[in-house]
């Protein structure tokens, strides 16, 4: 509690206003009080400073290479060690965070149309209706600099332009990911071309000018600003600059200070890294075991992303600096992670992302601010769709029903809130390193990559399960097996036949009975999806469905099943959507 302490402290000094509360000590004892409650009855709205970064791991240790983001963001807050993404790609998975919705209910699922992309967002109305609106109808200033969504171009950029900002300035494809020929656009400007600068310089101007901006203009309203830079990203080049169809990718190209650092670093060799066995299903499945060419070129991949995210590294101090000399650093929430994970070499797998793996959907996640402990780490399940509800619980805004999130834990040990993620994906995957290309040079793509996914983390357990739009199925109990290696489903010839201490076909059913609901949940059914099964309330976990009393309920429920592979959410590809309710009567009734 030292640092809720120190926070407060700063916060009284900072503002006069908050000297004339009376009891800021009796609130901060009451364990009760969330960080919301701290702000709603104590003066100045805090500022929200948003740091999205772009495809950064969690698990192949990249936060071993960022000292200024774990001295100055994880050290001086709290560490989400449990953070996932709902879908491993970045547009649907920003466009999720930014709505609080789940990709099945906002429907952007890829990175272009039809399914995806800025126009998507904009068709399905999301443009009219997401956090800058809401947060500026709030009271809030909001500026934003840096990657929005995929297919953000410079040809519909204002058709219409993105609302929700006081200013924007946005990269923008096909120049989004031209690490040195980056095009931003301000407000409703023309686009601006940085051929030749640093795609990270560019934008540490901007957002540095921001923060200029957003304090000045903070009297009367707090400011929210997102910076998002594209590292480490991957790097796209167009051998014809004015042809889109003539791009590739390669590595991402960091900060000429920068060239050359960590030249002994390696993806970490953990037992999922090229396994001698394939692994998981359908088209990963298939993949060959990579060569040592393939292996030293994906290393070098690796040390390119850590040096690419070096340039963020030192944007981050300056954001604190600049914080801080303004004397607003302590009233200010300030936000880190990515829009997904990534995978390099883990099941054989080329660099990206795309899978249900935890390289995939494990993102690095921070908070620090006013009410925050330091240096702590919060074990619940955490995803990005909570992150809109985190945000209006700082800011004091009533919760909206169609949130399908809720707000993180402000303090640890807050167990018992959830234990499930859903992750759900529609479409295709493809590698971006340099060593699996299509003979004619381009990226690799596999079909099928339509899958909905669990991750059930609770007192005892910690199990992923998935279902594929070919019916495959995956297993995999992570206590015992943290790298995915083995499938426990019976469709996949295993011959296990307990989990968790009992029958694997009896916790299967409670896993697909949960993954039905939210599969196509909505608002209080994703936070609370246990309910929608049993009504009654009696039933919270997956440890209180394995009860006997409903194995005869359980077994007789409808399956999550595909009619066929869709690339898109096609309802009628998807299988039964409504699950049978429990009927059955509590023994505690009776007696
Ligand atoms: C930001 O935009 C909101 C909504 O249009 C407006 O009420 C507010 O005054 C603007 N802030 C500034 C500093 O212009
Ligand atoms: C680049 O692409 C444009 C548009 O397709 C084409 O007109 C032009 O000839 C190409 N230039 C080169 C050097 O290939
Ligand atoms: C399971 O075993 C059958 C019969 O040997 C085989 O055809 C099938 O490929 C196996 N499936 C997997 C996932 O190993
Ligand atoms: C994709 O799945 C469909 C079934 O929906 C199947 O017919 C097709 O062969 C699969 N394609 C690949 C490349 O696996
Ligand atoms: C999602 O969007 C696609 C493309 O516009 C559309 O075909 C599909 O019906 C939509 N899905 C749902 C469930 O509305």
């Amino acid at each position: 509690m030292k640092g809720l302490a120190q926070s407060l402290l700063a916060l009284s000094i900072l503002s006069s206003s908050v000297l004339a509360f009376d009891r800021p000590a009796l609130v901060l004892q009451d364990g009760s009080a969330t960080v919301g409650d701290i702000h709603r009855t104590q003066g100045p709205r805090p500022n929200i400073v948003f740091i999205l970064v772009d495809d950064q791991d969690l698990q192949l240790g990249s936060l071993s290479y960022t000292p200024h983001i774990n001295r100055y963001i994880r050290d001086q807050g709290i560490f989400y060690k449990n953070h996932f993404v709902t879908t491993a790609l970045c547009c649907p998975s920003r466009v999720s965070l930014w709505t609080g919705k789940q990709a099945h209910n906002t429907n952007v699922t890829e990175i272009y149309p039809p399914y995806g992309g800025y126009p998507k967002f904009v068709t399905e109305g999301h443009n009219d209706n997401w956090l800058p609106l809401w947060l500026q109808d709030a009271g809030y200033n909001t500026y934003y600099t840096g990657k929005l969504f995929n297919s953000h171009t410079v040809d519909n950029y204002h058709s219409p332009f993105v609302r929700g900002f006081n200013s924007s300035d946005f990269a923008l494809d096909p120049y989004t990911y031209q690490y040195l020929h980056p095009v931003y656009q301000r407000d409703q400007d023309d686009p601006v071309d940085y051929a030749g600068r640093h795609t990270i310089d560019v934008i540490r101007q901007k957002a540095l000018g921001y923060l200029d901006d957003a304090i000045a203009e903070s009297e009367d309203r707090p400011f929210f600003l997102t910076i998002a830079p594209i590292a480490p990203h991957s790097n796209f080049e167009m051998a014809n600059d004015s042809d889109v169809t003539t791009f590739r990718f390669s590595a991402p190209i960091p900060l000429d200070r920068h060239r050359g650092w960590f030249p002994n670093a390696k993806v970490p060799r953990t037992a999922n890294f090229n396994p001698d066995s394939p692994s998981g299903v359908n088209w990963i499945r298939t993949l060959p075991q990579q060569d040592q060419a393939s292996i030293d070129s994906n290393d070098e991949f690796y040390r390119a992303r850590l040096r690419a995210l070096q340039g963020v590294d030192e944007l981050v101090e300056d954001v604190i600096h600049a914080l801080d000399s303004a004397a607003v650093l302590e009233n200010t929430y300030i936000f880190y992670t990515s829009d997904n994970g990534y995978h390099i070499g883990q099941h054989r797998l080329h660099p990206g992302k795309e899978c249900g793996f935890e390289e995939d959907i494990r993102v690095p996640m921070f908070i620090r601010g006013p009410g925050i402990p330091s240096g702590e780490e919060v074990e619940a399940p955490t995803t990005h769709i909570d992150l809109a509800p985190t945000i209006f619980e700082i800011a004091g805004i009533p919760l909206r029903d169609e949130f399908d999130g809720t707000a993180v834990p402000f303090e640890p040990g807050q167990d018992g809130r959830k234990e499930h993620v859903h992750v759900e994906y529609w479409g295709k995957a493809g590698f971006e390193g340099e060593t699996s290309r299509m003979p004619n040079g381009g990226p690799v793509a596999f079909r099928n990559n339509t899958y909905k996914a669990l991750r059930v983390l609770g007192d005892g357990y910690n199990l992923y399960y998935s279902v594929w739009c070919t019916n495959e199925h995956e297993l995999y109990d992570l206590a015992t097996d943290p790298h995915e290696l083995t499938n426990l489903h019976p469709s996949a010839n295993s011959t296990a036949e307990q989990l968790l201490g009992f029958p694997i076909e009896k916790v299967i059913s409670r896993l697909d009975a949960l993954l039905l609901v939210l599969k196509s949940c909505q608002g209080i059914s994703c936070t609370k999806p246990w309910d929608v099964l049993h009504p009654a309330g009696d039933v919270q976990t997956l440890r209180d469905a394995l009860a006997d009393s409903f194995d005869v309920f359980y077994q007789s429920q409808v399956r999550v099943e595909y009619g066929w592979c869709e690339e898109g959410y096609i309802l009628e590809a998807e299988g039964a959507q409504v699950p049978a309710v429990y009927q059955g009567t509590r023994w505690s009734d009776w007696w």
